[in-house]
């Protein structure tokens, strides 16, 4: 059996290293199960890519779609028309898509095409509710489409259900993203920023923004930051720069002596600042995963999110991105009022084997 892996943007990456790793696993023991790794090129940056294959050892991509940048159509497109001349050329039997960026959406929907392609979705069901984001849509494509869900929560088996999913074809878990955050912890590694701004442990804050809502317009961006600066009492701020953030973030002109602006970090060298940071403050969604699992407060630019398990039982919290929200969090996390986080339910790191032997199982593989 030949499953095709897609991976395109910097949190796939993330999510997809422990599935090849449990797929190898099991062809080692002699089942037949084979996969192809396929990089739609969305993401491309040697800091966006390249250097996450090389941290967590994932294998050189099989074949790359080199999609590019571009708006959501073309990126789109590009990545179709990629995929499908791969898939004309040598079909796969399994479409295993991650997460919920254009490129899972773009595959999913190339290969459901191919008829005789099943699609599996890893981190299927959740949902923000917000249909201004580019990735809600992304979500509801692929899941009205896959065959496979693999979840991360119970409130994504009940999305599922209530859009008439049925049970037998919802897997619940676990999260990858979090198998290889366990895999990797004991590895964290010191970036060189850390002597070089004097931190200290639980003595800074490390933040992250890439959401066109908080980043495209130059004014909301210097409003927030600005804030963010104002309510944080003079704690070094890092901040590695998204490259959809970086060009804005320069007309902005913004300057604070403890602001420091980086480029994006290696994922040993970011988590190793998560873990030891007094808060987090980000609008991304799998931080908040990582920064529930480590216990570190977390503080959301954002109105809604697809993973409420971070805020009702991790360390999360929803600000808005209103930056009058932004003050109030800090003195509760100064005045050491932060909620205490349990881990959500099977986020042990061991999600993909699970979802491998789903596979061997209702493929007949055994
Ligand atoms: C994408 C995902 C988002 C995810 C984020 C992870 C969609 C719709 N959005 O957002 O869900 O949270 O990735 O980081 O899929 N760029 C570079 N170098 C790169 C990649 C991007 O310079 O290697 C710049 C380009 O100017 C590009 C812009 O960033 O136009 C945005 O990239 P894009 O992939 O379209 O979306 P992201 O904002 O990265
Ligand atoms: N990450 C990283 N370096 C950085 C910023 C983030 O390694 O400088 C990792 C982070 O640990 C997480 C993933 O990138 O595993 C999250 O990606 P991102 O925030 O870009 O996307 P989202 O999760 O919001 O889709």
């Amino acid at each position: 059996m030949l499953i095709d892996i897609i991976a395109g943007a910097r949190p796939n990456f993330i999510k997809i290293a422990p599935i090849i790793e449990a797929i190898e696993m099991r062809r080692n023991e002699g089942i037949d199960i084979r996969y192809r790794l396929v990089h739609t090129g969305q993401h491309y940056d040697r800091k966006m890519s390249g250097d996450f294959f090389d941290q967590l050892n994932i294998p050189a991509p099989h074949h790359n779609l080199e999609a590019g940048s571009g708006t959501q159509a073309e990126q789109t497109a590009k990545i179709m028309i990629g995929y499908e001349r791969l898939l004309v050329e040598k079909p796969c039997d399994l479409c295993i898509v991650v997460g919920d960026v254009t490129s899972t959406m773009a595959c999913s929907i190339t290969a459901k095409k191919m008829n005789n392609i099943k699609v599996a979705h890893v981190e299927g069901g959740i949902r923000s509710g917000d249909w201004t984001m580019p990735e809600e849509i992304n979500r509801i494509v692929t899941d009205a489409i896959t065959d496979y869900f693999f979840t991360t929560s119970e409130v994504a088996n009940i999305n599922l259900r209530n859009a008439g999913v049925n049970d037998d074809k919802i897997f619940f878990v676990g999260n990858t993203m979090i198998d290889t955050l366990y895999r990797n912890m004991p590895r964290f590694q010191r970036p060189a920023i850390w002597d070089k701004y004097e931190l200290k442990e639980k003595d800074y804050i490390i933040m992250t923004l890439h959401r066109p809502a908080n980043v495209d317009n130059k004014e909301k961006l210097y409003e927030l930051i600005k804030e963010i600066v104002r309510s944080s009492c003079g704690l070094p701020l890092i901040f590695p720069v998204h490259p959809r953030t970086a060009k804005m973030l320069e007309t902005t002109g913004i300057d604070a002596g403890n602001l420091h602006v980086i480029e994006p970090l290696g994922y040993l060298e970011f988590n190793y600042l998560v873990k030891n940071a007094k808060a987090v403050i980000t609008d991304s969604g799998g931080i908040t995963e990582e920064a529930t699992v480590m216990g570190v407060p977390c503080m959301t630019l954002r109105d809604s999110t697809e993973r409420p398990e971070t805020c009702t039982v991790g360390t999360n919290e929803l600000l808005g991105t209103d930056p009058k929200n932004i003050a109030p969090a800090f003195e509760k996390l100064f005045s050491g009022q932060w909620k205490k986080s349990g881990i959500p339910e099977l986020w042990d790191g061991k999600t993909a084997p699970r979802i491998v032997k789903h596979l061997i199982d209702l493929f007949g593989l055994d």
